[in-house]
């Protein structure tokens, strides 16, 4: 029998990606999503790209009894949901500046919700999408697991806050198992080239705005300062292809099922390697053969000038570390955009 996640968020960028990595393992996911950030449309290309179809629930994490009801439904259906992958959320830094009060009630409080469901039913395992950014200004680098905790724009604070809500439900659940997966900077596309990241507006992050540029939706690059102290004086981060990191997700449930984890444990996802803006954009230039226009402008205000993962305890605790290097994710980044270049 195969063992039903709940997958919130399933239709996004990283979501859409674990689908197939989960149906490779055996796994049987269930999505639940929005679609406040991404398009129904992702599934005809997953049922292309596994052959599988998928089941899909249009709604919200903040909708308890729409919650209630999946978990109900599948325990009646002898198909209990055993876990959730928690994707769903706002994630964009600069939009959460603006628009504080919705990145709260969204993904804090609407994991509050996911989290009383969870317990109400006795569902009591969950991956949890968290991001390097609960680290703020690095101390050290490498960033471990235990490096200081602390955000810089209101998107952070809320991985910050979800993630102590899940230790203090741990406390007070010894049963439950929560793991908390730091990204770092996931970026390229599956190979197949039929889905990839797909911004809704004007992209925030490096990757999507080169492949914008390069496909003629953007004129140039604006590279966000090149006085840090860096290699080339642009900034460095340890940028990670999406499907290593879908596949560190499966890494996840398999640990959990096979250790039978309880307790709240926080694991980096990276490649333990920093590359810097110019890098970035050389390496893109030289796999696919095209220019990408850009002009130096000044540092984005709240950027730190790098950062990268010690992923040593992805790789004892979970067996997980990254195989796919920065031309993989440049060439597949490319053959996503150049084949969809206004997305999906
Ligand atoms: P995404 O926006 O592509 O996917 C998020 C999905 O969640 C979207 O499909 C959206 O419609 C859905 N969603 C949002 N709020 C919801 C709600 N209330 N109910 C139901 N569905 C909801 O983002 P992504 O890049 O795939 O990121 C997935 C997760 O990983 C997020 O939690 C994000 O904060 C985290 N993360 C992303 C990055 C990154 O660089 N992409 C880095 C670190 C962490
Ligand atoms: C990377 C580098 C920029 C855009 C963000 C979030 C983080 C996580 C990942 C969700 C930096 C430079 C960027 C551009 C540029 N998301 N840059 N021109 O800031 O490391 O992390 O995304 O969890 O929470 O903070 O990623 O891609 O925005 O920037 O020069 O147009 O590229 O200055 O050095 P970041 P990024």
């Amino acid at each position: 029998m195969s063992l039903h996640y709940l997958v919130t968020g399933g239709a996004g960028y990283i979501g859409s990606h674990t689908l197939i990595e989960m149906l490779q393992a055996g796994y049987t996911p269930v999505v639940l999503d929005n679609f406040s950030n991404s398009s129904n449309k992702v599934f005809d290309r997953l049922k292309t790209i596994t052959g599988t179809g998928i089941k899909v629930i249009h709604g919200d994490i903040r909708d308890r009894k729409l919650l209630d009801d999946i978990f109900a439904e599948h325990d009646a259906l002898n198909t209990p949901i055993q876990g959730v992958i928690h994707f769903a959320a706002l994630k964009a830094v600069g939009d959460s500046v603006k628009r504080p009060l919705e990145y709260y009630e969204n993904n804090v409080a609407g994991t509050v919700t996911l989290l009383q469901a969870m317990l109400a039913a006795g569902v009591n395992r969950i991956v949890f999408s968290s991001s390097a950014t609960v680290y703020g200004e690095p101390e050290f680098l490498p960033y471990t697991e235990s490096h200081r905790i602390g955000a810089t724009n209101p998107y952070g604070w809320t991985k910050v806050q979800v993630e102590q809500i899940l230790k203090d439900t741990c406390v007070a659940h010894q049963e439950f198992s929560a793991i908390a997966l730091r990204y770092f900077n996931p970026i390229g596309a599956h190979e197949s080239g039929l889905i990839g990241e797909n911004p809704r507006d004007i992209p925030n992050n490096l990757f999507p705005f080169i492949t914008q540029v390069a496909v003629g939706r953007l004129e140039k690059l604006n590279v966000f300062g090149n006085d840090y102290d860096t290699v080339d004086g642009t900034g460095v981060r340890d940028y990670l292809h999406v499907s290593d990191l879908a596949l560190g997700h499966v890494k996840a449930v398999n640990y959990v099922n096979e250790s039978a984890h309880s307790g709240f444990t926080a694991i980096n996802l990276g490649t333990g390697t920093g590359t810097s803006v110019l890098q970035m954009v050389n390496a893109f230039e030289r796999v696919n053969n095209i220019k990408v226009p850009y002009i130096i402008q000044a540092r984005r205000e709240g950027d730190i000038a790098s950062a990268w993962a010690n992923p040593q305890l992805a790789e004892s605790l979970l067996g997980w570390k990254t195989t796919r290097s920065i031309d993989d994710m440049c060439r597949d980044g490319w053959n996503w955009q150049s084949k969809n270049p206004e997305g999906y």
